[in-house]
């Protein structure tokens, strides 16, 4: 339950994130046009940067773009001129199609710009209210509580565990030194014993004139 409820929470942000990454072609003279659907207070990002047909070497100028975010109401949100890539990022104030669009100059004869676009729009916080419901926030905040009394616990478990293997630790040591200590005492009687009956043994003979 717990393992799911975190797998959840990671793929969440990726979930309500829509990305288009495309690559196209400007024309020379041709203005080219990216529509998004984007919802209100939804964060929208975008990068984008032109592919150097001559890798190495400076990006000609014909090959350098004019890119511009526009909303359907002609509101502009981006604008840059004579560029080799660039970034936008707003939070958008109207639902509706979006438009990112990119143009050359007219050079001649017209030549093909390709351009890398990667456009993400997520779901900004705010629209966090009208997306997850009040009470499954709850629920989340209550199995969020519940995990960090079960990481808690499971702590202490380990601190525990810890202390018991350090304690059972020392326990063996003294065994060890206890058997140590035990076998050289027994070697040390088997030795006298042995002793007394070389000596015993001895005396008896030599009493019965033996040697
Ligand atoms: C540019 O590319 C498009 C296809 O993306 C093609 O139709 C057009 O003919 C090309 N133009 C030039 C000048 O190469």
């Amino acid at each position: 339950m717990t393992v799911e409820l975190v797998v959840f929470m990671l793929i969440l942000p990726y979930l309500s994130t829509i990305t288009k990454s495309i690559r196209f072609n400007v024309e020379s003279g041709v203005t080219k046009c990216i529509a998004e659907d984007l919802r209100i207070n939804s964060m929208t990002v975008g990068e984008y940067s032109v592919v150097n047909p001559n890798e190495g070497q400076p990006l000609p100028e014909h090959h350098k773009i004019y890119a511009g975010v526009f909303a359907e109401n002609e509101k502009r949100f981006h604008d840059a001129r004579g560029v080799e890539s660039g970034q936008f990022g707003f939070k958008v104030v109207e639902d509706g199609k979006h438009f990112a669009c990119f143009a050359t100059i007219n050079h001649k004869p017209a030549v093909n710009t390709t351009v890398d676009l990667n456009w993400r729009s997520g779901v900004h916080t705010e629209g966090w209210s009208k997306v997850v419901k009040k009470g499954s926030l709850e629920a989340m905040e209550l199995e969020l509580k519940k995990l960090e009394v079960t990481t808690n616990w499971i702590h202490e478990e380990m601190l525990y565990l810890r202390e018991r293997e350090q304690q059972m630790l020392k326990q063996n040591m003294k065994t060890n030194s206890i058997m140590g200590w035990s076998s050289l005492l027994s070697l040390f009687l088997c030795l006298s014993v042995a002793g007394l009956q070389v000596w015993h043994l001895k005396s008896f003979f030599e009493k019965k004139k033996i040697i």
